[in-house]
């Protein structure tokens, strides 16, 4: 019998019985019609993809301000790049999880669902998820700083460092969103409004503490969403959350579904 801690609310936190408690939240999921979903970090860390913040975090060996701001890439491009041309490196050694699995599966359960990811890896996108919004941008585009030109590379290891536009010869840079840049004004809107249109939120593996991302779960709370947590440690959204599991998304979203497809199965009789 799979035991998880699970917080009800400020109050309650307990062990709970996942078969038999994960009722209520199969009900909530049963009876929705639009489903979304803010991924952060933690739904690749089980692909061996490190996180941010977390104990081998990536914030925890490079220093932020040193390899993501437009400064730091203005300063020294070739860091910069040899550092992205790493991470791309470990994605694309990695596969995505049972986690991912699950999330694109679900995109034909819900006659709504959208999945907004603040993660640039492109895990998502890998196991099949087809409508992905992506907050921070994706490692395996680049942008030309005088042209804007947005391109694809998928060159592991890149063949230049740094690379440069086909078109102008000016410096290529990582189509993300650094520190101290605003995000894409349209995408910030629509995952806004997703956040306040849906029955459901799910934050899955994200620290809830960067902006404006985390803010999406509370606005869909506002608007009267149930929200439900996944993630091994509570974060600063966790008591405006219905559920937060203390649990592992590629070992919860699973059961999860396991059990969603099992209700379903029994209603349909
Ligand atoms: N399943 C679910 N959650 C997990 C797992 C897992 N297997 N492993 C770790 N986590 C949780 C951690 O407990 C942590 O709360 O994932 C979270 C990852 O948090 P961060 O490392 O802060 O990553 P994230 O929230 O995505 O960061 C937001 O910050 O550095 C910037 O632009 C970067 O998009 C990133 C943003």
């Amino acid at each position: 019998m799979t035991r998880i801690p699970v917080s009800l609310g400020p109050e309650v936190t307990r062990k709970m019985d996942v078969q038999s408690e994960l009722g209520p939240v199969c009900d909530i999921l049963l009876a929705a019609k639009s489903v979304c979903l803010l991924t952060g970090a933690g739904i690749s860390a089980e692909s061996g993809i490190p996180t941010f913040r977390g104990e081998e975090g990536l914030w925890k060996t490079y220093r932020a301000e040193q390899l993501a701001t437009f400064q730091a890439f203005i300063q020294d491009p070739r860091l910069v790049w040899e550092w992205y041309d790493w991470r791309r490196g470990i994605i694309a050694s990695k596969e995505p999880n049972a986690g991912h699995k699950v999330i694109t599966e679900w995109e034909e359960l819900f006659p709504y669902f959208n999945l907004i990811t603040q993660n640039i890896d492109g895990l998502h996108q890998r196991a099949g998820s087809k409508n992905v919004i992506e907050l921070h941008g994706n490692i395996w585009k680049h942008r030309c700083i005088d042209e804007n030109t947005i391109s694809e590379n998928h060159d592991v290891p890149l063949k230049e460092i740094p690379p440069r536009c086909d078109k102008c010869g000016a410096l290529l840079r990582p189509h993300v969103v650094w520190f101290g840049e605003s995000l894409d004004g349209s995408i910030l809107h629509k995952s806004f409004q997703l956040s306040s249109g849906c029955d459901v939120m799910f934050s899955i593996g994200t620290s809830a503490v960067v902006q404006p991302a985390a803010s999406l779960p509370l606005n869909a709370a506002e608007a009267g969403a149930k929200v439900i947590e996944i993630n091994p440690d509570p974060t600063p959204i966790t008591g405006s959350a219905d559920f937060s599991f203390r649990a592992k998304s590629g070992e919860f979203l699973p059961i999860l579904d396991k059990e969603l497809k099992r209700r379903t199965k029994q209603k349909k009789g």
